[in-house]
């Protein structure tokens, strides 16, 4: 891909993807002409899925969207993400107030850091009560979460509540 094409970083622990992030992901790279899906990861904290399990369930999610490539870094700051991918914006969703609040310190820092901007999709209400943790403790007590997230998704995850040491 040429360094003339729009690229943007869609970053996130994705712990695992749930269909907010699905819709947002989809949404940029309609947007852009390549999305890189950046899993970042902190290698001392263990999550419910590895890196490779959040890439693959990633993959899964995102088949039928071409100009995705999901990428996994450790330890490293999303600026830098940006440079080695020659990424020019940032892009996340926001469900809510709380979410702008907490994106706009982060987003201002990451400006600074290296003037990348960062992109705000509205995220569709349809997910605006989704987030991954959520996702997990509702699974964990025998909640619904189909439609919430991939199907796949909640198969590895029901699976892996009734094997917490399976890989
Ligand atoms: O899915 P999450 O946990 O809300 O994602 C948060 C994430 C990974 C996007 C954020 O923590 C991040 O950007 N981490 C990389 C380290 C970094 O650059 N920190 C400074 C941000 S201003």
């Amino acid at each position: 891909m040429s360094s003339q094409q729009r690229r943007c970083v869609c970053p996130g622990s994705y712990d695992p993807v749930t269909m907010g992030h699905v819709d947002v992901i989809t949404r940029a790279a309609t947007l852009y002409d390549e999305v890189v899906v950046a899993v970042l990861h902190n290698n001392s904290k263990r999550g419910t899925f590895t890196v490779q399990e959040r890439m693959k369930l990633l993959d899964m999610a995102l088949v039928a969207v071409p100009n995705v490539r999901i990428e996994a870094f450790a330890g490293r700051l999303l600026v830098d993400v940006c440079r080695e991918a020659g990424a020019q914006a940032i892009v996340k969703g926001l469900r809510s107030d709380t979410d702008f609040a907490y994106e706009l310190p982060m987003a201002l820092m990451n400006r600074h850091l290296s003037g990348v901007e960062t992109v705000f999709l509205p995220g569709d209400p349809r997910f605006g009560h989704v987030s991954s943790s959520l996702i997990k403790e509702v699974a964990a007590f025998g909640g619904d979460i189909t439609g919430l997230v991939p199907e796949g998704v909640r198969a590895a995850l029901l699976a892996r509540l009734q094997n917490p040491e399976g890989s």
